[in-house]
């Protein structure tokens, strides 16, 4: 029996798929590459907007025609939110939630079995059973679950409503998760949350960081999310002291105008936003700041929009995503008043990224062109094979070549001094600097 995993989504989606792949091949299901020769079709599913949403019934379906005997499997948050009518709408055969991945092989069985099922309650917020995640050869960076749900509901998010109230793991399961990831080969660890900043499991999140970045063996660690109203001085301080904790971190901003981010009940204001922002910078000279922004919140003025505008181009992000609000059924934004018409959204969002995407070539020209940068090989390079690929400790990707006969094979899980020489479009390049280029040579 064959299997083939659609991921859409989050980190934690990709996380949650990783272990379906794990049960998968314990149960002695073979992964193929080819959706068409699956028995078994699984979609993983996001709901954070509409796009995304609607792609999972276009992917479902347009499996359902190029391999009709294919077992198909719809799991995740669209799942989770729409249960039976989404499995009908997608022609398939079954849909799991988001909090039955620990059921997943029984569920796999049914399925296989012609059953029609569709798993979607949820555990009890005590005693909630998160999956482990087993050791992989090859994994040098590994994600960790360290948080399921979220409590925040923030206006327009829908993540609240397709993962459940927010479970905080104990501190035990991901030390213990950690060091098996760690020992099987892994040299770089996430750790996931809707908002890390917010951890209970018996310690602080600044404090579990701590521990997780004593690990013997384990060269960097880093996490997502963070949300601002919830970044304490403490987690600032650890990032600043520990060793091992990346200088890299995603801020959603969501919106620069108080009274969008008021209406978003995000809980805070863009000058506490700018506080922590300089805060980080003054306590970790190298950090990279990415971020999150929604445009066009229902009563988003032009004001409001040049307030996002303003504060974007201010602090100079290294990374940015941006997206139109998007309508969430069952969210507060839904039946707030002045909803925006698309091509007012699509302006400002156009706006927006041209904006930055004019200054951020300037941004890493200035700040790496010309360095030496740490960076932990992962692989070959995604377009040249003979490069090998890797991170800098900021979480850029470095891509760059190789002395004599080396591969990028031979450098897996190495962290190496790399001397940039090029930026092109987010990206950067390299070649292995000085002593490190004649040891790898
Ligand atoms: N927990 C994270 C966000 C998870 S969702 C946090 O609090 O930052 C990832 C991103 O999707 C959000 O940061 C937001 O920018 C975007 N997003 C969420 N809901 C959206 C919606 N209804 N419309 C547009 N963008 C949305
Ligand atoms: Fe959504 Fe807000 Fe929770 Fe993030 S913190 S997942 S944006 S509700
Ligand atoms: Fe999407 Fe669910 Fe993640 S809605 S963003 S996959 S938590």
């Amino acid at each position: 029996m064959k299997y083939f995993i659609r991921t859409f989504g989050c980190q934690m989606n990709v996380y949650d798929s990783e272990r379906m792949a794990e049960m998968l091949d314990r149960m002695g299901f073979e992964r193929t590459p080819d959706p068409r020769q699956a028995d078994l079709y699984v979609v993983n599913t996001c709901s954070v907007r509409e796009k995304p949403r609607n792609r999972v019934v276009s992917a479902s379906r347009h499996v359902r025609g190029v391999n009709p005997d294919a077992k198909i499997l719809i799991t995740g948050c669209v799942a989770q939110l729409e249960g039976q009518s989404l499995m009908e709408e997608a022609w398939a055969d079954g849909v799991m939630g988001t909090e039955m991945y620990h059921v997943f092989p029984d569920v796999v069985q049914d399925v296989m079995k012609g059953r029609t099922v569709v798993a979607t309650d949820t555990q009890d917020v005590s005693g909630y059973t998160f999956v482990k995640a087993a050791p992989r050869p090859q994994g040098i960076v590994r994600y960790v679950t360290i948080q399921k749900g979220c409590d925040n509901f923030c206006a327009y998010c829908v993540v609240p409503y397709a993962r459940g109230p927010e479970v905080s793991r104990e501190v035990s399961e991901i030390i213990e998760e950690s060091q098996s990831l760690v020992q099987s080969g892994a040299r770089e660890i996430w750790l996931l949350g809707q908002n890390v900043n917010s951890y209970r499991g018996g310690l602080t999140f600044p404090e579990l960081l701590y521990e997780v970045a004593q690990i013997p063996g384990l060269e960097r660690v880093r996490f997502t999310t963070s949300h601002p109203k919830d970044l304490s001085d403490e987690l600032i301080d650890v990032m600043a002291s520990t060793p091992g904790v990346c200088p890299w971190i995603h801020l959603p901003l969501q919106s620069g105008a108080n009274h969008v981010l008021d209406l978003m009940g995000r809980g805070y204001t863009r000058e506490h936003y700018l506080g922590l922002v300089a805060a980080l910078r003054d306590a970790i000279p190298d950090i990279s700041i990415t971020t999150d922004v929604i445009v066009g919140f229902p009563g988003e003025t032009e004001k409001d929009f040049l307030d996002t505008y303003s504060l974007v181009e201010e602090v100079g992000y290294e990374g940015m995503y941006s997206f139109k609000y998007s309508v969430r059924p069952g969210t507060r934004a839904e039946t707030m008043p002045g909803h925006l018409p698309e091509h007012v959204k699509q302006d400002r969002l156009q706006r927006l990224q041209s904006m930055h995407e004019s200054m951020l070539p300037d941004i890493l020209e200035r700040k790496y062109l010309g360095t030496v940068q740490k960076v932990l090989v992962e692989g070959p390079s995604v377009r040249n094979g003979e490069e090998a690929r890797g991170r800098t400790p900021t979480a850029h990707v470095v891509n760059f070549s190789l002395p004599g006969r080396r591969t990028p094979e031979d450098l897996v899980g190495m962290v190496l001094d790399v001397e940039i020489t090029e930026i092109r479009s987010h990206t950067l390049y390299g070649r292995l600097a000085g002593a490190e280029s004649r040891a790898a040579g």
